[in-house]
């Protein structure tokens, strides 16, 4: 049996870049907690509590002496400058993608205009960014929701990073019925999710069975397996190497395996192994009968 990798998989630049901060901190010696989970994989939440790491729900936790986490998706100023007023040291993991939005939007603000961000407005990307407009800022799910909105003053339009590019293409312009004013559109949408899901795609037409590793409420690993199963019926959601049934595997010649963007390596490592191994069995298996 064939174990097939898709071209991307696993950690994005951004998560990988915060989970190494968050390293780089416990390296230090330092008391770290995260503010909210630092990513959607319980598995290697696990990992970085066995080392030390804690996670707060509200900055008000944070005490000195210990070092506060601002994960991937950001926070809003007056949450940064809590946590700076509380904590002995603050590490600023926000995605760069996304502070590229806050500044979008900050900068926007102060030219006293209008900025509309596409996304869904309780994920914390899109409350962070919110915060850096205040007063200015209205978020929008699609363009059903702009008929809501109120007359529009040169309004700028960017996206959460993670949404559809075709929800924000056709919200933005949807948007341009509510100004008279020019309409400034800057796709602020990151690559990888989309990535991950071509790769998945193109995978998944050439095998008999694949296995997409991310955590359960990790919504891109959900979208990834809905990819899959467009393509290839076996497609299964793993969160660890355990969940692999050796039964669904009856048959089956080659196997792809793709990973959510909050899936670490040593995870996936496990589970590609555990299936060469059980393809290794199956193939003996097979010569013996
Ligand atoms: Fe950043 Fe894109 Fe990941 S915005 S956190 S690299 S999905």
């Amino acid at each position: 049996m064939k174990v097939l990798l898709a071209d991307e998989y696993g950690f994005c630049f951004g998560v990988e870049r915060a989970v190494e901060m968050v390293e780089e901190a416990i390296a230090n010696g330092a008391a770290v907690r995260t503010l909210g989970p630092l990513i959607h994989n319980p598995q290697e939440m696990q990992r970085l509590a066995h080392e030390g790491v804690t996670t707060i729900q509200e900055p008000v936790q944070i005490q000195r002496g210990e070092t506060a986490v601002i994960r991937a998706h950001g926070v809003t100023p007056e949450v940064q400058k809590e946590l700076e007023e509380k904590a002995t040291k603050v590490v600023d993991a926000t995605c760069p993608f996304v502070t590229r939005v806050q500044k979008l939007a900050a900068r926007a603000a102060a030219q006293d205009r209008h900025v509309i961000v596409v996304g869904s407005p309780d994920h914390p990307e899109m409350i962070g960014v919110k915060g850096y407009a205040p007063n200015h800022a209205f978020v929008v799910q699609d363009e059903t929701e702009v008929a809501d909105l109120p007359e529009l003053r040169r309004p700028l339009v960017v996206s959460q990073t993670t949404i559809k590019a075709k929800t924000f293409f056709d919200t933005a312009e949807a948007i341009k019925s509510k100004t008279k004013d020019k309409v400034e559109i800057v796709n602020t949408i990151c690559s990888a999710t989309r990535d991950r899901q071509e790769a998945a795609r193109a995978l998944a037409g050439m095998v008999d069975a694949f296995y997409i590793i991310g955590g359960r409420a990790s919504s891109n690993s959900v979208k990834l397996l809905a990819v899959c199963q467009e393509q290839c019926a076996k497609s299964f959601l793993i969160e660890t190497e355990e969940e692999i049934e050796d039964n669904d595997l009856i048959g089956v010649e080659t196997v792809g395996v793709t990973a959510g963007a909050s899936t670490p390596d040593w995870l996936i490592r496990k589970v590609v192994t555990h299936l060469e191994e059980i393809g290794a069995t199956l193939e003996v298996d097979l010569s013996l009968s």
